[in-house]
């Protein structure tokens, strides 16, 4: 894979002094709210936390997609990729199409765009949107399931954005590495490209300040990644736990197992989560088109004072696809020395 940087861009440093409310965190409230009974608003949609697919990001009510539409970063990013990826009078599927933005960009340059999707309402509305729009002609509407459709014929692109952070909830891996099966047993090779071409996904040590306008609330959250985040002070640098491409093997499982290095002073009360999407790779110019799905902030159950050169044992596993709970109840994070006498107290 071509090398792929980050680019986290830092936050702004904290200045504040420590609250009662935040003394209590420090003595150890446990915030048992936060691993059972989560609402998050996040850039789609309110969704609650049990075992309903509507939970994973599948059924996205229509009006949210405006919101999609108006993140620039998004819509910029996908549409430079598809310009550099899709070749003229070339064979297109989007899967998952929504309004139907992204084949919108691809039959600028495709001949034909199979756009695929399974929420009836986003059918009629994408068949009201497409008409209005250049090339409209040029994409077929395809009300069906991701997960059993294939093309007609073989195409050249495969673009799918059923991106989630942690690629929790949305349901991107299962659907590619799916059709990637199908399309192989029915083609044979080669495969199409994909847009995206990559993820790769990291964590980071923060500090995050929880307590507004006095009233103290560790609640898990999404954070912009394109704004300075005067809330959170990064205690350490990102760590990668997975790099992949989506036409390679990708992997099932979102799992690490390992230290995460602190190079300040202070506390950690916080991980963040990082996905950077490479919507294509520009190897002759070496970079990358990206896009990050918004950051996620997971509060610890208690606050770890940490000094520079200290490291934090960090793990946790689970499927991609899942509620963001199954990173949230997987999720364990000590300081190194107390991992250490905590493993030697289990083997004795
Ligand atoms: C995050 S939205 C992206 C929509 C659009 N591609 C865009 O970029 O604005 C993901 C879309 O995938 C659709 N979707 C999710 N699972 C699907 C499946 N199994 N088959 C077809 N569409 C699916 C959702 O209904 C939703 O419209």
């Amino acid at each position: 894979m071509a090398s792929v940087h980050l680019n986290v861009r830092p936050t702004a440093a904290l200045n504040k002094t420590e609250s009662a409310a935040q003394g209590r965190y420090r003595a150890g409230l446990q915030i048992a709210l936060l691993k059972n009974h989560i609402h998050i608003l996040t850039k789609r949609v309110l969704f609650n936390m049990h075992s309903d697919p509507r939970e994973l990001g599948q059924f996205i009510p229509a009006h949210y997609h405006a919101n999609m539409l108006n993140d620039e970063t998004r819509m910029r990013g996908f549409q430079e990729a598809i310009d550099y990826l899709v070749p003229e009078g070339a064979r297109v599927v989007e899967l998952g199409g929504g309004t139907g933005v992204l084949s919108h960009f691809a039959a600028q340059r495709a001949s034909k765009v199979w756009c695929v999707e399974f929420n009836p309402d986003l059918i009629k509305t994408a068949s009201v949107l497409l008409p209005q729009n250049t090339r409209g002609d040029r994409i077929e509407l395809v009300h069906a399931n991701a997960n059993d459709w294939l093309p007609p014929e073989p195409v050249d692109v495969v673009i799918c954005e059923m991106l989630h952070t942690g690629l929790l909830r949305e349901q991107q891996v299962n659907v590619i590495h799916n059709f990637k099966q199908r399309y192989t047993a029915h083609f044979g090779g080669p495969l199409p490209a994909f847009i995206p071409e990559a993820c790769l996904q990291a964590i980071q040590p923060i500090e995050q300040d929880f307590v507004h306008e006095g009233f103290f609330a560790p609640c898990l959250q999404f954070q912009s990644p394109v704004t300075q985040q005067a809330r959170s002070q990064e205690k350490g640098p990102p760590t990668v736990f997975q790099a992949f491409r989506w036409d390679e093997n990708i992997p099932m499982n979102c799992s690490f197992d390992n230290a995460l290095q602190v190079d300040r002073d202070g506390r950690v009360n916080a991980i963040r989560v990082i996905t950077k999407n490479l919507l294509a790779i520009v190897e002759d110019q070496q970079r990358s088109i990206d896009w990050h799905n918004q950051y996620l902030i997971v509060p610890l159950p208690q606050p770890i004072d940490v000094c520079a050169g200290d490291k934090l044992a960090v793990s946790f596993s689970y499927a991609p696809g899942s509620p963001l709970t199954a990173l949230t109840q997987s999720l364990d994070v000590q300081r190194m020395a107390q991992y250490a006498s905590n493993a030697l107290t289990a083997e004795n």
